[in-house]
């Protein structure tokens, strides 16, 4: 029996039901459903539309369905759409006159516009705590790290040395501003829509600022063609999701790298590593590389839903139905990705010394040479052209880049002694920058903001 056998004669055609069913994916809203119901059977007594019998009985009902949800002994029949429609089939089934009475002054479109902010209010904060956590690790590795070096790369080739402990901050800054659009956007969706109705509201005496602060809203909602068919909070969970996944990646693709023979800057446990199902000698690096690889789902669910929205006119529109998959599917792969990359940087093993080898290049010191001369006061772009044309002549002539340096007459012995290996991070020593001194800086500033995002994540609503 479908909700509107009024109207429409003789049921719907197979090829359409299947087309329209959304209970096998939106049966994850069922609890934030039954709370949604609850709030509206509440607020239904005290605009004495229910009597408070009928109230009791309402709420009893959707106890049994929940139960019957979570100890999977709710049996679905073929008209149960989707679980707004099967949660209040049921209901009537146990509550009889009082379980018709269920929808009163409200719409499935206010309705699943609530349960979805419900559902993203609870998990997004999920998402955020998963990135707290992963951020607790590389920090952790970070101050464990020492003054170990490593090369910085530009363009992937060999820049500046850089602290490790430099290197994995740099990745829990990206993550600290992906906590906090997390933040933004869950403050952002804390807005009930019920109340609504199916667009319009209603001309029962309902009260939505009483329903939205039973719920734990900070408000109701102000226009109600807005109310139903606002998904913004679904395309911002969308794109903080994609943008936390292209970071999750970055960091992916430099861990197939560094644990690369050619690179040989980490070694995976072997609980965070795969071999090959023909090639004996294999380990591969699949946490990084399904990192790498989510990013491009999380993209295209993003994507898709931008799609989806911008054909719509006002106010509901079956197509808002597609909102739902791709915002599961992202909440559930990143938290995924979140713990598998946490487990792994828990357990790499940092190969210090081959960073150390390839760090200790004297080319990379050559920026220093170019600033003693600048201290020295040669114009930078004099200085940029001389120590250029001592690399070249070391890389064309086979002579020692050091014995070039220590025989040019603007150069010579305190030159020299800038090329020894290690010298060329300790002179990194501006602010925020990757030397010992000021990366200790940064370890305490970066300490206070996770302090900060923790505070940001426990009173969330
Ligand atoms: N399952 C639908 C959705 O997720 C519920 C709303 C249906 N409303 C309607 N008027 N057909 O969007």
């Amino acid at each position: 029996m479908t909700l509107w056998q009024g109207r429409l004669q003789g049921g719907m055609a197979e090829e359409l039901a299947a087309l329209s069913v959304s209970l096998h994916y939106d049966r994850q809203l069922a609890d934030d459903d039954i709370r949604g119901s609850k709030a509206h059977v509440d607020g239904l007594v005290r605009g004495a539309i229910l009597t408070p019998a009928e109230g009791e009985a309402l709420h009893a009902a959707l106890d049994q369905v929940a139960q019957e949800l979570s100890d999977g002994t709710f049996v679905a029949v073929a008209d149960d759409e989707d679980i707004h429609t099967a949660v209040e089939r049921r209901v009537t089934e146990i509550a009889g006159d009082a379980g018709a009475k269920l929808h009163t002054g409200r719409s499935r479109n206010d309705q699943v516009a609530t349960d979805l902010r419900l559902w993203s209010r609870r998990t997004l904060a999920e998402v955020a705590s998963g990135v707290a956590g992963l951020q607790e690790t590389l920090f952790r590795r970070a101050q464990e790290a020492g003054e170990s070096y490593l090369p910085g790369y530009t363009h992937l080739q060999r820049a500046q040395p850089v602290l490790l402990a430099h290197h994995l901050a740099a990745h829990c800054w990206a993550l600290a501003r992906d906590v906090d659009r997390l933040v933004a956007t869950i403050h952002r969706l804390n807005v009930s829509p019920l109340g609504a109705g199916a667009l319009a509201g209603s001309s029962l005496p309902l009260d939505p600022d009483a329903t939205a602060a039973a719920l734990g809203f900070a408000g109701r909602f102000e226009n109600s063609l807005d109310a139903v068919s606002d998904r913004d909070f679904v395309a911002e969970a969308l794109f903080d999701i994609a943008l936390l996944g292209v970071h999750l990646s970055r960091i992916g693709e430099e861990i197939v790298l560094w644990s690369t023979e050619e690179f040989g800057f980490c070694t995976l446990d072997d609980a965070f590593a795969t071999g090959s199902s023909m090639l004996p000698q294999k380990k591969n690096a699949d946490v990084a590389e399904l990192s790498r690889g989510k990013a491009g789902r999380f993209i295209g669910n993003l994507t898709g839903l931008l799609v989806t929205l911008k054909g719509l006119p006002l106010a509901y529109n079956r197509d808002l139905q597609e909102d739902k998959e791709p915002l599961f599917d992202s909440v559930e792969q990143v938290l995924l990705v979140l713990a598998a990359l946490r487990g792994m940087f828990e357990t790499i093993t940092w190969n210090t010394d081959r960073m150390k080898a390839a760090a200790d290049s004297q080319d990379a010191a050559a920026i220093d040479l170019a600033e003693l001369l600048v201290k020295r006061g040669t114009p930078f772009r004099q200085a940029h052209a001389i120590v250029g044309g001592l690399v070249a002549e070391a890389a064309a002539s086979g002579t020692p880049f050091e014995s070039l340096v220590s025989a040019h007459p603007m150069l010579g012995d305190e030159a020299v002694a800038l090329l020894a290996p290690g010298v060329a991070v300790t002179n990194r020593t501006t602010p925020g920058g990757a030397g010992p001194a000021v990366v200790q800086e940064q370890l305490t500033r970066l300490s206070e903001r996770l302090a900060e995002e923790q505070r940001a994540i426990s009173t969330l609503p």
